[in-house]
């Protein structure tokens, strides 16, 4: 069946983006375009590199310029943080901030999300939310047949995507919960603060001193074909775990990946967390439910190539 055509884009198109750096591997633009034209929607969706630095005035950019909403990877998601108007509690609950609603006063003087809005009046507001925290849980589950309650989980990277997936799986009741990062401290920072706010979990920084069940990658090591493996295989042998979870999806098999395949361990790319953050922006924005479906297929397309199932 062929793809309903997009829209052209004219001066009323809606806008929504997503930012980092580096930005080029994302498959976020086929994503959501392919969402927007099967819903008829006339709404693009680009992909910038945003430096770190220039963060704060991208988005003040994408306020006057109309924007409707943003996404933030790499390595924005903890940064925008103090840059919102307004924290969903979803953001709150996992110290992130993923997707970007930007807002402003309906005729009856309530705040709505832009993409709804016919005029832009009056003050434009940012409101941050976190939605990858719910996709990794649910991803989990579907590509792995994971329930974190009860298991052994060593979880690699205490960044924005590392943070949120450590908070919600101790939310999720993980027995024992290994934090590893390049950066020391902000491990610890990060097993302080499950420590005080989850007291039934077992939170450790450092590898596991036995078998888990599983290992999640949430660090960027793995996007460049240069980059070190995110763990010592020396220190910690994959052969351990029965699973390996990479949040990367491009490439769509990781040298981590690759590693946990040879050692026998059921493996998973992060095309599943991409798809339910995905999904959940798109909902926040448009107010329209998601084309999972649609928005699936377009991802498979896009990251494997010839449309088949991984
Ligand atoms: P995001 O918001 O997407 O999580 P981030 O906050 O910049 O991005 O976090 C990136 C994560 O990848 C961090 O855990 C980072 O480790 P540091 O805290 O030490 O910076 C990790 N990371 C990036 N490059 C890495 C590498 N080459 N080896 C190991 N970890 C790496």
């Amino acid at each position: 069946m062929s793809e309903p055509a997009p829209k052209p884009v004219t001066a009323s198109t809606r806008l929504a983006a997503v930012w980092g750096s580096p930005i080029r591997h994302s498959a976020s633009p086929a994503m959501h375009n392919t969402a927007f034209a099967a819903l008829g929607l006339d709404w693009r969706y680009l992909a910038c590199e945003v430096a770190p630095e220039r963060l704060a005035t991208a988005l003040e950019g994408a306020r006057v310029m109309g924007f409707c909403g943003v996404n933030l990877t790499v390595p924005h998601k903890r940064l925008a943080l103090e840059m919102m108007d307004e924290l969903d509690a979803s953001a709150r609950a996992w110290g992130a901030v993923n997707t970007v609603v930007f807002e402003a006063e309906n005729a009856e003087g309530v705040w709505t999300p832009v993409g709804l809005l016919r005029n832009i009046q009056g003050p434009v507001r940012m409101r941050g939310y976190n939605t990858d925290a719910d996709a990794i849980v649910r991803s989990l589950n579907e590509d792995l047949h994971i329930e974190p309650r009860g298991a052994r989980v060593l979880l690699i990277g205490a960044g924005g995507a590392g943070r949120a997936a450590a908070l919600r799986l101790a939310d999720e009741g993980v027995a024992t919960l290994w934090l590893q990062n390049r950066t020391e401290s902000k491990a610890e920072e990060l097993a302080a603060e499950i420590a005080e706010r989850f007291p039934a979990v077992d939170v450790r920084t450092g590898l596991p001193d036995t078998d888990v069940e599983i290992i999640l990658n949430a660090t960027s090591s793995g996007l460049k074909p240069e980059d070190p493996l995110p763990i010592d295989l020396g220190a910690y042998p994959l052969s351990r775990a029965d699973a390996v979870y990479d949040m990367i999806y491009r490439p769509a098999e990781t040298p981590l990946l690759r590693q946990a395949l040879e050692s026998g361990c059921r493996t998973a790319n992060g095309l599943g967390m991409l798809l339910y953050q995905g999904a959940a922006a798109f909902e926040l924005w448009t107010h329209r439910p998601a084309p999972i479906d649609v928005m699936r297929a377009a991802l498979v397309r896009e990251v494997y190539g010839s449309g088949e199932s991984r």
